[in-house]
């Protein structure tokens, strides 16, 4: 049976668990540390420290006068000699580690910069890696790094499988949880710097002051921390709380709602970050209410938010089943007439591809197109379409895939991690947000192994040209062991992970094929209903004839919206990645593959490898018991095994429907569904 010690995971990756052969440099340097400052910060900073120490070493934090060995302070606070050795410009943000004759100097030019400096010498600690002569310098390469929480007011979330919201709406303002402070903690330690705590299906009554003052009191929680808060805005809020009878952008009175609205928030919160809005998208209210573009609704938040310091990230999911434009091409067709219609501190939140947060996609065609108006980044961390939280997946890997790839819109190079970091357009404004994952289950994120989502995307979000591999053996490091038996299998098993779950729902560009509506399990036959763009029939147009969405210039085009490099590679058979063959192609069963095998059984292959992928790593996490304690152990067991079953599942489902079509019997090497 399981003691109340067990660890139950709610420590996440800052478990500072004892080290054992540490050099001395790391166990001296809690011996003799000066945190310069006082303030709520420094304060976490000591806080930080002292929690460490007690971890690793199980020992008292010294905070001394000299600080010999240890030595946290701002630039403008060291000596010439020590200062001069830190050339670079570490900005709001960004902090400089290093070893001036064996005294650790953490050093930045705010308080924040000393938290991220402190979180990562603590770090470098429990891994074991060093602090060199020239050391670390780190400067987050985007500048707004948000968590998207689609919590409602009612503590239901959204997409949320891990629980129901941490924000206790009921006890706040006046109770501040300590999981607030735990979660804020958190996220400082991969550098999140802001939230946006509601839903962006938006409930008005959030800008309310009942629950303004809720808001707040996060808000002041979080402040130390270096975390902003945002909130979702409801475009028709002027209506619902504001009395008004219209909520048209281009209406004077709507215009003063607004402001009044942003100088209330402010009021309370005069750090607030600004409005997170879905507008004109599954059912929510938005400018086209009125006649108006985007950009006209979004300027008129824009400009309320201006005096205050505040921004708009104004979402770009919009699409309508009214549209008789295939759904991939909407948001592009939207917006990309509006480039440079945006007021300076509006930045639009582009999800990273067209559809809906597939297992797979290629990047969405905005990327690139929007040369005059900031584009931020939205990859969603929850697991809504990848198997909810019981199902496996490392998502860095595919984050880093679409960062990586190729807009090729000022020629090869043209990265879209390079849109998302304002370089290739000299964007003044940048950001990226991740679609929170995290909830009241004890180890925040429902699977042990999805705090990796949660950590990993902090750390592409400071620096997207960081790699999945290096951010998985930190993760691993970090929160069980750095014992080489466990960490090389299990980064294997994280580091294949998504594409073992790409096999198992949608290889080769299939998508959308999903249960409806909650999106958990395999859904091909999902058609009729209300929405077309809805149903899977019209993503995957199976027939006898074949399978595939045909995105060429023979139907929907949607590759048009790229540029020429990759309308060719992509339009043309003999180039296109395999893993997006059906997302722009429609193709016969028996069409050739690279392999040499015919379509249908190409695919059947995918999804039995994913189903051995899944079986295999439950053999593997057995093999790792002794590595890990038990709760954690059995936990993650009981999950993999779920998804072992459930990739069964999936393979099964998806052939006996496509078999129908296709009409051919599964190559061999393919169980037969039981
Ligand atoms: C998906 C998801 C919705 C969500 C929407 C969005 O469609 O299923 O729950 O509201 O994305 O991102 O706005």
């Amino acid at each position: 049976p399981l003691t109340l010690q067990a660890n139950d995971g709610y420590k996440l990756w800052l478990q500072y668990y004892p080290i054992e052969n540490a050099e001395d440099w790391m166990t001296d340097v809690f011996t003799d540390a000066k945190v310069n400052g006082s303030g709520e910060t420094i304060s976490i900073i000591k806080n930080e420290l002292e929690l460490a120490s007690e971890g690793f070493f199980n020992k008292k934090t010294s905070f001394t006068e000299s600080g010999s060995k240890l030595w946290i302070a701002l630039k403008s606070e060291l000596p010439a000699n020590l200062a001069s050795r830190s050339t670079e410009d570490l900005g709001e943000e960004g902090y400089h580690i290093f070893n001036a004759n064996g005294q650790v100097i953490v050093t930045a030019n705010t308080q924040f910069g000393l938290l991220y400096g402190t979180f990562r010498l603590l770090q470098q600690i429990q891994l074991l890696e060093p602090i060199s002569e020239h050391g670390i310098v780190e400067i987050p390469k985007i500048q707004k790094r948000v968590l998207n929480h689609w919590d409602n007011l009612n503590r239901t979330v959204e997409r949320g499988y891990s629980g129901f919201s941490i924000w206790n709406w009921h006890r706040l303002p006046r109770h501040i949880d300590q999981q607030y402070l735990d979660y804020a903690r958190a996220n400082a330690s991969v550098g999140i710097n802001g939230t946006a705590i509601t839903n962006v299906n938006a409930n008005a009554l959030v800008l309310t002051p009942y629950y303004l003052e809720k808001a707040q009191a996060l808000a002041n929680a979080f402040r130390p921390y270096g975390i902003k808060v945002y909130l979702t805005a409801r475009f028709s809020s002027p209506m619902e709380i504001g009395g008004l009878k219209t909520a048209d952008p281009l209406d004077p009175e709507v215009q003063q709602w607004w402001k009044d609205k942003a100088k209330e928030i402010y009021d309370y919160i005069p750090d607030f970050g600004g409005f997170l809005v879905k507008a004109d998208s599954e059912g929510q209210p938005g400018p086209h209410n009125y006649g108006r573009t985007q950009a006209e609704g979004a300027n008129v938040l824009a400009d309320a938010v201006k005096p205050f310091g505040g921004i708009v990230m104004w979402r770009a999911f919009v699409y309508s089943e009214h549209t008789p434009d295939d759904r991939h091409k909407q948001a592009y067709n939207e917006f990309v007439p509006i480039d440079g219609k945006f007021r300076d501190n509006v930045i639009v939140q582009v999800k990273n591809g067209a559809i809906d947060f597939q297992p797979r996609e290629p990047f969405h065609p905005l990327f690139g197109a929007m040369p005059e108006t900031p584009l931020m980044m939205e990859f969603q961390i929850t697991q809504e379409y990848l198997g909810h939280d019981t199902h496996l997946a490392f998502l860095a890997p595919m984050y880093e895939e679409v960062l990586k790839e190729d807009t090729y819109v000022n020629g090869e190079g043209s990265e879209v991690a390079k849109v998302i970091d304002g370089s290739l357009h000299d964007y003044s404004m940048t950001a990226m947000a991740g679609v929170a994952n995290i909830g009241t289950d004890r180890n925040w994120t429902g699977h042990h192994f999805h705090q990796a989502n949660w950590y990993a995307y902090g750390k592409l979000a400071w620096n997207p040209y960081e790699r999945s591999e290096r951010i998985a053996l930190d993760w691993i490091k970090l929160t069980f062991t750095s014992d080489p038996d466990f960490v090389n299998p299990v980064k294997e098993m994280m580091l294949r992970s998504h594409e073992m779950v790409v096999n198992y729902m949608t290889p080769l560009g299939i998508h959308h094929i999903m249960a409806r509506s909650h999106h958990y399990g395999p859904g091909p036959w999902v058609t009729g209903g209300e929405r077309a763009d809805w149903t899977s029939t019209y993503y995957h147009n199976a027939s006898e004839k074949g399978m595939g969405f045909d995105r060429t210039r023979a139907r929907s085009n949607a590759l048009e919206q790229y540029a020429p490099e990759l309308q060719e590679k992509w339009g043309n058979l003999e180039t296109v990645p395999e893993k997006f063959l059906l997302w722009f192609h429609h193709l016969p069963w028996d069409h050739q593959m690279k392999s040499g095998n015919i379509l249908w059984d190409e695919m059947a292959l995918h999804y039995q490898k994913g189903v051995d992928e899944a079986r295999q790593n439950v053999k593997t996490w057995k093999k790792l018991e002794n590595h890990v304690d038990r709760y954690r152990y059995e936990h993650v067991l009981s999950f993999l095994k779920i998804q072992a079953e459930e990739a069964q599942w999936w393979r099964d489902a998806v052939l006996l429907y496509f078999g129908q079509f296709s009409n051919r019997p599964l190559p061999e090497g393919v169980e037969s569904p039981e």
